[in-house]
């Protein structure tokens, strides 16, 4: 089983992550950091331990990130009108029993890398920020995890958030930059694939026909996801995000990647924008970029393990 740690601003897709996480056979949780994004960091740690009560997996610990991002202030709000006021879709849930632990997730990401030297893989699935502050502070981080697989960025299709730039990177685009160029291996799992794995409603009725508690809960955090897409963006269906990043370490055959150079740009008009350096003789480390994505084997993989 490859040990994972999961960065998450816990949102919807962050939730579906986290439960596809838990439920595979191919991967071990050894604990969850919290980011903000989708809501603020105190919101996703209380979704995320919410989720974890659902799952009965509150044996996972769960660590409190950073609340904003590392060189600025916020470039954007919650994203409450894709995620509802919640962020759970205004699902009502009680309050979560179980506590967030002490130790702070910049630390904790650094403690499990030397726990687990060599096979640790982060899968961050919001802005980069514990990840980037982590690497400042231990840069020999670098060296110790396996691999690190970031759902973020658009680079060569729009972005959603403003037409430039994806919401993870435009979160913290200071902090994504710094983790690019940092030469951690990693793998770019954007918008240029995610929106090509769109669940439809057709495809959650597996879902509601178990009608457990746990697959209720999927199926009714996914309505309010499910309406926003369909309705603002005119999708048939809504994208597996952060869950196709999981996916990119549970069986990386759903994915094709190139190896590029990527830089964030930093400027005024287009910050935020992931771009591949044309440079010939660039010295930006190179980063496996996912172009393409089998999703009918993905979704089909996805549903099923959440049903398990
Ligand atoms: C990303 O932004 C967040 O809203 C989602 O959870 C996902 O991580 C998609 O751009
Ligand atoms: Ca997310």
């Amino acid at each position: 089983m490859k040990k994972v740690i999961l960065d998450v601003d816990t949102g919807i897709d962050d939730a579906l992550a986290i439960a596809y996480a838990i439920n595979s056979h191919k991967l071990d949780v050894v604990g969850i950091t919290t980011s903000f994004g989708n809501v603020s960091v105190k919101e996703a740690t209380r979704n995320t331990l919410q989720v974890l009560e659902i799952m009965n997996k509150t044996e996972i610990p769960v660590s409190m990130g950073e609340e904003k991002p590392m060189a600025r202030g916020h470039l954007k709000g919650k994203a409450t009108h894709v995620h509802g006021e919640n962020g759970l879709g205004n699902v009502d849930l009680p309050l979560p029993m179980s506590k967030p632990i002490h130790t702070h997730a910049v630390d904790f990401m650094i403690e499990k890398s030397l726990e687990f030297s060599n096979e640790l893989t982060v899968i961050a699935v919001g802005a980069l920020t514990n990840l980037a502050l982590a690497i400042k502070k231990d840069p020999t981080l670098v060296e110790r995890v396996e691999k690190v697989v970031v759902m973020g960025g658009a680079v060569t299709v729009p972005g959603n958030v403003v037409p430039h730039a994806e919401a993870n990177i435009y979160t913290d685009p200071e902090a994504a930059d710094f983790v690019f160029q940092s030469g951690v291996p990693l793998t770019l799992v954007g918008l240029d694939v995610t929106l090509q794995t769109l669940l439809t409603k057709d495809d959650v009725k597996k879902w509601t026909e178990l009608n457990t508690p746990f697959t209720n809960f999927l199926g009714d955090i996914c309505q309010f996801y499910m309406d926003f897409y369909m309705n603002e963006n005119g999708l048939e269906g809504y994208g597996l995000h952060d869950p196709l990043a999981v996916g990119a370490v549970i069986d990386p055959s759903f994915l094709t990647t190139k190896s590029m150079p990527i830089y964030v740009d930093l400027s005024n008009d287009l910050i935020g924008k992931t771009v591949e350096d044309q440079e010939p003789n660039s010295n930006r480390p190179n980063i496996d970029v996912c172009l393409e994505v089998n999703a009918e084997k993905f979704k089909e993989h996805f549903i099923n393990t959440l049903c398990l």
